[in-house]
C-alpha cells in the first residue's frame, strides 16, 4: 500500500494546461492581468468587496496590522494556540504579542479571556478561525471591537470555505486573511490574500506591498513600501483551483463526517464540535491522551500512514519563552491534539484504512 500522506496538493493537467498557455502567450510572469483576475475571484467567492493577493499569508497579517496603523508601543492580542505565523507577523510591525487562551470547542481566541486581556494599548485583535470554525461569540468579538475601536483582523488562512450564519469567515472584521501555502485546500504553491469592504484600507494594503508606490509601475513613494508581491504565474494555477474549490469544500465536509462515523465511539478519541453546514474541516483533527500521541503516531506510521501533532502552546516556545504565563486551555489542546490524514483526494477507502488503523491502537 502507497503511504497516505496527511496532506498533499493536488493538481492535474488543468492547471498544467493553464501554466503552459501562459507561458506561450508571452506574458511577463509578474503580477498583472491574471493576478487581478485571481483576486476578483476571491473577492466574488469570500463576498468582500476587494481583495489583496501578496506573496504568503504571513506578510498579508503584517501588511494589514501595518495598514490598520499598528505599530511600537502597541500591543496586538494573538490566541495562544495557533500557527506561529500568526503571532511573528506582528514583530515587524513594533508592537508587542499578548497572548490570549481559547475556546475548548472553536480553539479560536476566548471572549472573556480576550475582554480581560485589553488595555488602553490594545491596537488590534488577531482572531484566529482555527480549521475553518469560527470563534465561539464571534459576533460578541466583533461587537466588542467596534466598540472599543480595536482593530479586527481575521486570520483566516485555514478557513477558505467556511462560514458563521452563512457569512465567509474573513469578511466579519476589518480585514481577513488566506493563505495558499502547499497544504491548504487551494494552494499556489505559495500565495496569501487580503480581503476587505474598507477602500483605504485595500489602498494602503496596495502600496504597502509595493514598495510604497503612487501606483503600479509610478516611481512615486507616498509611504513605506516593500514587495510582497504575487506573480501572474502562480495566479494561473490559482484561477484553476478556484473552479475546484466548490468541489473541494464539499469533499472535505464528506471526509469529515466520514471520519466521524468511524471515529465517533471510540473511548479514547475526542472529535470537536463541527457544524458542517458552516465549517469544511481543512483537517481532521482530533484530541486523543497526551502521553499516548508519540506512540499513535508511530502505530499509524508503522502501517504507512501520516499524521501530524498540532502546534504547540505559543507561548513557551524558544521563540517567545514567555514561561510565566498560563494558557490551560491552549496548552492542553496542544499536547492532544493530532491531525490525521486530510488531503481532498482521499478516497473512502484509504479512510477507512485510516479509521480502522486508529480503532487498532490500544488506547
Ligand atoms: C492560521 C495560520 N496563519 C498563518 C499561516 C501562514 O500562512 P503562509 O504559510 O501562507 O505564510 C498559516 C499557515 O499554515 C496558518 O495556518
Amino acid at each position: 500500500m502507497d503511504f497516505i500522506n496527511q496532506m498533499e496538493p493536488w493538481f492535474d493537467a488543468r492547471e498544467a494546461d493553464a501554466v503552459d498557455a501562459y507561458l506561450r502567450s508571452g506574458g511577463w510572469v509578474t503580477e498583472f492581468r491574471k493576478t487581478r483576475a485571481f483576486e476578483a475571484a476571491i473577492a466574488a467567492y469570500t463576498g468582500a468587496a476587494s481583495c489583496s493577493v501578496v506573496s504568503n499569508g504571513t506578510i498579508s497579517l503584517t501588511l494589514a496590522l501595518l495598514a490598520c496603523g499598528v505599530g511600537p508601543g502597541d500591543e496586538v492580542l494573538v490566541p495562544d494556540y495557533t500557527m506561529v505565523a500568526t503571532a511573528n507577523a506582528v514583530q515587524p510591525t513594533g508592537a508587542r504579542v499578548v497572548f490570549v487562551d481559547i475556546d475548548h470547542d472553536t480553539l479560536g481566541m476566548d471572549y472573556d479571556r480576550m475582554v480581560a486581556a485589553v488595555t488602553p494599548r490594545t491596537k488590534a485583535v488577531l482572531l484566529v478561525s482555527i480549521n475553518g470554525r469560527a470563534p465561539a461569540r464571534l459576533d460578541a468579538i466583533v461587537a466588542f471591537c467596534r466598540g472599543r475601536g480595536i482593530h479586527l483582523v481575521e486570520d483566516a488562512a485555514q478557513s477558505l470555505g467556511s462560514h458563521h450564519g452563512g457569512r465567509h469567515l474573513g469578511t466579519f472584521g476589518d480585514i481577513g486573511s488566506f493563505s495558499f501555502s502547499a497544504p491548504k485546500v487551494i494552494t499556489t504553491g505559495q500565495g496569501g490574500a487580503l480581503v476587505t469592504d474598507h477602500p483605504k484600507l485595500i489602498e494602503a494594503i496596495g502600496k504597502l506591498r509595493d514598495f510604497g508606490r503612487e501606483a503600479p509601475g509610478a516611481d512615486h513613494y507616498l509611504t513605506m513600501g516593500w514587495n510582497a508581491k504575487f506573480t501572474d504565474l502562480q495566479a494561473v494555477i490559482g484561477l484553476v483551483q478556484m473552479e475546484k474549490l466548490p468541489w473541494r469544500v464539499e469533499r472535505k465536509k464528506a471526509i469529515y463526517a466520514r471520519y466521524q462515523q468511524h471515529l465517533q465511539s471510540i473511548p479514547w478519541l475526542d472529535l470537536l464540535p463541527t457544524d458542517l453546514t458552516q465549517t469544511s474541516p481543512w483537517f481532521i483533527d482530533v484530541l486523543v491522551p497526551a502521553d499516548r500521541r508519540a506512540a499513535l503516531i508511530a502505530h499509524l506510521k508503522a502501517q504507512q500512514i501520516g499524521s501530524r501533532p498540532f502546534y504547540p502552546a505559543l507561548h513557551a516556545e524558544p521563540v517567545y519563552n514567555r514561561t510565566t504565563e498560563h494558557y490551560p486551555v491552549a496548552e492542553e489542546i496542544a499536547q492532544r491534539g493530532l491531525w490525521l490524514p486530510s488531503a481532498s483526494k482521499l478516497t473512502d477507502e484509504q479512510i477507512d484504512v485510516v479509521c480502522a488503523a486508529v480503532r487498532s491502537f490500544p488506547g
